[in-house]
């Protein structure tokens, strides 16, 4: 009897362990540990993620280089950059000329952004920062990338007051939202398609769009309105 109510006490504490660093890998310790979890992981991360460029070009690069059409030497940040994806592929475009401002709270992270961004150093600067404050005056990038991160800041709400404030009128920002099962983990922290389009349209974002991607993601655009 007692074995199997220790057993039973071992598996469930091995469950909540699991949910606690992998499936929401940390979130709720707080920063720190999730950085330091990014930090632990960043050399096998590429090798982990297996993106496929073609669906990279297509559902990410292509929509962001529409978006910057017209503007002239255009100022793209990427918050949580982690090991460069983005960056990446934009810079390998000839239809972009502009500069990255790519900025992550793991300094392992960006060292692999670094080695893979080596060849465009003159057009990326690289940033070890938290999302929250951002360290960028107001109005100040044409456009906002932020992948596969809101889930893990402290707040997925004040980080993106942030990065509306430092997005210029009239001009673009593409995030993702974790939905699906995985999303569903992050019990609180988890936010329906209504619930974000909430959220950002108070933190002042118009024209909101959804496109389920990968398994476990939507693709969510939004503009800053002109006025
Ligand atoms: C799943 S990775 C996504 C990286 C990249 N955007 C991509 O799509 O491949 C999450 C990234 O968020 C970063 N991160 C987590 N919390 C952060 C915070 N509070 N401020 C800045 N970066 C953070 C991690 O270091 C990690 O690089």
């Amino acid at each position: 009897m007692w074995m199997a109510v220790i057993a039973a006490g071992v598996a469930l504490s091995a469950l909540f362990l699991y949910w606690l660093l992998v499936s929401t890998e940390g979130v709720y310790l707080g920063r720190r540990v999730v950085v330091w979890l990014y930090d632990l992981t960043a050399n096998r991360y590429d090798d982990i993620k297996e993106y496929d460029p073609g669906d990279e070009f297509l559902l990410v690069t292509r929509p962001v280089l529409n978006a910057l059409s017209g503007i002239a030497r255009p100022r793209v940040l990427d918050v949580a950059t982690g090991t460069g994806r983005v960056p990446f592929d934009l810079l390998q475009s000839p239809h972009f000329d502009g500069h990255i401002v790519a900025l992550d709270d793991s300094r392992r992270m960006l060292d692999v952004a670094r080695r893979k961004l080596a060849p465009f150093e003159h057009r990326v600067t690289l940033i070890q920062h938290p999302a929250v404050p951002l360290p960028f005056p107001d109005k100040h990038f044409d456009a906002i990338i932020c992948l596969e991160a809101l889930e893990f800041f402290p707040s997925d709400e004040a980080a993106m007051y942030e990065m509306v404030r430092v997005l210029q009128p009239g001009r673009y920002l593409l995030t993702t939202r974790r939905r699906g099962r995985e999303g569903r983990l992050f019990l609180n922290r988890y936010r329906s398609r209504d619930n974000m389009r909430q959220m950002l349209e108070q933190a002042g974002l118009r024209q909101i769009q959804f496109h389920p991607w990968q398994v476990n993601y939507d693709l969510v655009t939004g503009f800053k309105p002109r006025s």
